[in-house]
């Protein structure tokens, strides 16, 4: 039998948008004790997941993500906080009636069941009419590109697949809410990339609420509607990939998602929105964070490496290529200059261009690309 794609309206309940879930963290805090003192792996965290939204929890080792979905998800009790599904507290609610589906990193397939078995394991559980599971199993089995598999065992298949029946095991229960942990972290670039694709028509497809843990900023940018950046257990920021890049909220979001040159400046005419600011021999105008204001200390230009660009100034330039790496599509430099090294990104090289190390350069910044933060103190 081929394996072919079905068109997308052959996936299960295209009605399913209606009950999609409505999901709050409301203050979610969770202490593990520890022999010391108390390990706060989640910090105060709220959050709103709107019905139908993909949201991704983005950071660091260690910092409180898949304790934040664990809590979600009914298998770790928080310390204080609560999480509401559809307005109505779910705290004491265990996780097998959640009306929510975890899709795990490891898979976690029943390794003595075939595919369909595991599949339909759930939905029997629930002791659902044979003929029901049957016609389930099959817009499961299609949707997810695993027809003709449906009799192997999980070692039997590759990770991918394996990914795959773990996603269509979730699937088939319609859950209301789709919690992800890393679970494209076991496979290959390309088959990541894939997959990914493969998540995100399906979730759009079926409007399923999903709560998506990665530490890969990539994933996280190129799958999210919004990204919530979280930091020894807080939240640094929550908004589209976009503002998450371009607006990053603090330092910390700036210097995790991509690379970003800062540059501490003293703000003036702070206005709407926007600050006037001093930097590498240029006055430009860049919008500015809400926080940030004429007298505060601590300010930073932010500016990414590919929102600036290099010419050869011969002596009147205010920098000096220290590196240039050469990428094919891209050009990497580094320009010392008086206000610390440049990263600087030339994403479309000029092959009869190309500054070598020691060229003195002059400096264009987009400043709508720039953006004024406030420093962490
Ligand atoms: N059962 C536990 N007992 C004690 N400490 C724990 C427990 N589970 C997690 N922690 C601690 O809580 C913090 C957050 O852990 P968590 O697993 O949520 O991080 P994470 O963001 O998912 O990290 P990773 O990207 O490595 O998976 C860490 O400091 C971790 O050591
Ligand atoms: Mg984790």
């Amino acid at each position: 039998m081929t394996l072919t794609h079905q068109p997308d309206d052959q996936l299960a309940p295209a009605k399913g948008r209606a009950d999609a879930g409505r999901l709050r963290l409301d203050r979610l805090t969770k202490t593990f004790p520890s022999k010391s003192s108390g390990v706060t792996a989640v910090d105060d965290v709220t959050l709103d997941v709107a019905p139908g939204e993909f949201i991704t929890l983005l950071g660091p080792s260690g910092c409180g993500k898949t304790t934040t979905l664990r809590i979600v998800a009914g298998f770790e009790t928080a310390t204080s906080g609560h999480v509401l599904l559809d307005g109505a507290p779910i705290d004491h609610v265990p996780p097998q009636r959640r009306t929510m589906a975890m899709v795990f990193q490891s898979y976690a397939l029943f390794p003595h069941l075939s595919v369909a078995e595991n599949i339909a394991y759930g939905l029997k559980l629930r002791r659902h009419a044979h003929d029901d599971v049957r016609s389930a199993m099959q817009i499961a089995l299609t949707s997810m590109n695993l027809v003709g598999l449906e009799h192997r065992a999980p070692h039997e298949l590759s990770g991918g697949q394996q990914q795959r029946v773990a996603l269509a095991r979730a699937l088939i229960m319609q859950p209301k809410v789709l919690l992800f942990d890393e679970p494209l972290s076991n496979l290959d670039a390309k088959l990541r990339g894939a997959m990914r694709a493969e998540i995100r028509r399906i979730q759009r497809r079926l409007g399923i609420t999903s709560l998506y843990v990665t530490h890969d900023q990539d994933e996280a940018m190129s799958m999210s509607d919004r990204i919530v950046v979280m930091n020894k257990g807080r939240v640094e920021q929550v908004a589209t990939p976009a503002e998450i890049y371009f607006r990053p909220a603090t330092i910390f979001v700036a210097d995790f998602i991509g690379r970003a040159n800062f540059i501490e400046v003293a703000p003036e005419h702070v206005h709407d929105g926007t600050a006037v600011v001093n930097a590498l021999g240029m006055r430009l105008t860049v919008p500015a964070h809400p926080a940030v204001d004429a007298n505060h200390a601590s300010a930073y230009l932010m500016m990414r490496p590919e929102t600036i660009s290099l010419r050869p100034a011969g002596d009147g330039g205010i920098g000096t290529v220290l590196r240039s790496t050469f990428h094919g599509h891209s050009v990497d430099y580094e320009v010392e200059t008086i206000s610390g090294t440049l990263h600087v990104t030339d994403a479309g090289p000029d092959p009869d261009g190309l500054l070598g190390v020691g060229t003195n350069v002059a400096v264009t910044v987009n400043p709508d690309r720039a953006y004024v933060l406030n420093g962490n103190a």
